[in-house]
C-alpha cells in the first residue's frame, strides 16, 4: 500500500475499502504513515466524510490497534456512559455511584479536560490523595467490590486513537463526524462494557452546535456499538447554558456530593436519573433509581469509590483564593446565560488547560446565582468568580461580557431533547 494512494482515494471522493483502512491505520500506530500524511487524510475525511462501512472498519481498526479490556471476570452486568463534553457536566461524579448503588458494574475510563470543557479526572483530583491510575487488575478488583470505577484509560486503550486525536487537535480535523464517533467509539468498544449510554450535547457549549448534527453524530455512534455488539442509546441534551450552578473542578465535586445527598440542582438531578435510567434498562436491572439517591445508597457507594482509588471523601475541598462577583445591572429575568461564555470564563479562571502538560487549579472556577428563567434583582450577585491570581479575572469577565441577558421572559429549557436507540 501507498499512503499518497489512501489520500488521493478519499480526496476524490471514493470509498475507502478495508484493506485500506487496516492498513493505514495500524502503519500510521507504528509510525510508518507520517503525521503530514495522516492529517492529510483526516482532512479528506472531514471534507468527503465516510460511508458507515467505512466508519465500522475505521473503528475497528482503531480497536485493533491496542488491547481489549475483559470483564468478563465481573459478576454484575456492567454499563457505562459517555458525554460528547459540555460546561458543567459533573453528571459522571453523581451518576456512576448512583448506578453501582442499584446492581450494575460502571467502569468509566474517563478523560482530562482540554479547552472549555472540563475532564471528570481533574475534578475528582481535586479530592485530597485521589489517584487517577489504576492497574488492570485493580480496576478489575474495585468494580467487582464496589461497583463503580472512574480512572484513566491505559495507554494499551486504542493507541491509535490517542496518537490520532492529538494530531486532528492541531490541524483543524476534530470536527468530522466520522473521526469524533469512530475515536469516542473505539475507546468505550475496547472497555468491554455490555451496554453503554452516550450523552451527546447540542448547544453553544458543546462539540455539536445544531440539533441536525448532534443527531447524526448520536446515531453513527449508536449504529457503532450496536454493529460491535454492546447494547447503545443516545440521549440528545441541550448544552446552551452550563448544567448545574458550578463550572470548575472542586467547585463541581461539592455540587456532585449535594446530589449524592438528596439535594442539588433540579437540572443535574434530572440528567442523572435520566441517565441512571437508561443504563439500569441496558443492564436488564429493574429499579428506580431516585430510591437510591434518597435513601443514601449512593452516597455510600460515592465514599467507598472515592477510598478505594486513596481519596478521602470526607477531607474539606480545596477552594481558590480570590473570588469576583458580577452583579445584575437591572431587574427582570435572567433570559440567556451561555454555556461556551461560562466555559471560557472557568477556563482562564484556571479550571482548565491550555496544553495538555499545563496545570489544572482545583478551586477555581465559576459558580452562577441565578440560571435562565430566574428572577433577578438590580445589584443582586449573578456570578461568582473563583481564581488564585486576581489577575485572572479581568480575562475571564471578557469572555462573559456578552455571555448573558436580563430581559422579560425567558424560552422554557427542554433538557432531554430526544432519544436515539
Ligand atoms: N472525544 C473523543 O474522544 N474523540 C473525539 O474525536 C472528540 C471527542
Amino acid at each position: 500500500f501507498d499512503a499518497v494512494d489512501v489520500i488521493r482515494t478519499k480526496r476524490d471522493g471514493g470509498r475507502l475499502d478495508d484493506a485500506q483502512i487496516d492498513w493505514v491505520i495500524d502503519a500510521y500506530t507504528r509510525g510508518a504513515v507520517a503525521d503530514e500524511q495522516m492529517s492529510a487524510l483526516a482532512m479528506a475525511i472531514l471534507l468527503r466524510g465516510m460511508a458507515m462501512p467505512e466508519i465500522e472498519r475505521w473503528t475497528a481498526a482503531m480497536i485493533a490497534s491496542g488491547e481489549r479490556l475483559d470483564l468478563g471476570s465481573v459478576t454484575r452486568p456492567t454499563v457505562d456512559k459517555h458525554s460528547t463534553g459540555g460546561v458543567g457536566d459533573k453528571i459522571t461524579l453523581p451518576l456512576a455511584p448512583l448506578v453501582a448503588a442499584c446492581g450494575a458494574a460502571v467502569p468509566q475510563l474517563s478523560g482530562r479536560g482540554l479547552g472549555h470543557t472540563g475532564g471528570t479526572l481533574d475534578k475528582l483530583e481535586s479530592i485530597r490523595g485521589w489517584r487517577a491510575g489504576l492497574t488492570n487488575a485493580e480496576f478489575l478488583a474495585q468494580l467487582d467490590d464496589v461497583g463503580a470505577v472512574v480512572c484513566a484509560a491505559g495507554a494499551e486503550l486504542a493507541p491509535a486513537d490517542r496518537k490520532l486525536y492529538a494530531l486532528r487537535d492541531v490541524t483543524g480535523t476534530v470536527e468530522a463526524i466520522p473521526l469524533i464517533a469512530s475515536s469516542i467509539m473505539s475507546k468505550k468498544i475496547a472497555e468491554g462494557s455490555s451496554a453503554l449510554v452516550l450523552d451527546v450535547k447540542v448547544g453553544t457549549g458543546a462539540f455539536m452546535k445544531s440539533r441536525d448534527d448532534a443527531a447524526e453524530l448520536a446515531r453513527t455512534m449508536v449504529a457503532l456499538g450496536t454493529a460491535a455488539g454492546t447494547h447503545t442509546v443516545a440521549l440528545l441534551t441541550d448544552m446552551s447554558t452550563p448544567l448545574g450552578l458550578t463550572a470548575g473542578n472542586a467547585l463541581e465535586v461539592r455540587e456532585s456530593v449535594e446530589v449524592l445527598a438528596g439535594g442539588g440542582p433540579a437540572d443535574v438531578v434530572e440528567l442523572t436519573l435520566a441517565l441512571a435510567r437508561e443504563m439500569l434498562a441496558g443492564a436488564g436491572i429493574d429499579t428506580d433509581p431516585a430510591d437510591a439517591l434518597r435513601d443514601g445508597r449512593a452516597m455510600d457507594v460515592w465514599r467507598a469509590m472515592i477510598a478505594a482509588q486513596g481519596g478521602d471523601p470526607t477531607a474539606p475541598l480545596p477552594t481558590a483564593r480570590e473570588t469576583h462577583v458580577v452583579t445584575a445591572p437591572s431587574s427582570g429575568v435572567l433570559t440567556r446565560l451561555d454555556a461556551l461564555a461560562v466555559g471560557v470564563a472557568a477556563w482562564r479562571l484556571g479550571a482548565g488547560r491550555a496544553r495538555k502538560e499545563d496545570p489544572v487549579s482545583a478551586g477555581a472556577g465559576v459558580v452562577l446565582h441565578a440560571k435562565p428563567g430566574d428572577q433577578v434583582t438590580a445589584g443582586q450577585p449573578l456570578l461568582e468568580l473563583h481564581a488564585d491570581e486576581p489577575v485572572r479575572f479581568e480575562r475571564a469577565l471578557a469572555a462573559l461580557e456578552d455571555g448573558w441577558e436580563i430581559g422579560d421572559t425567558a424560552p422554557a429549557r427542554k433538557l432531554v431533547l430526544d432519544r436515539i436507540a
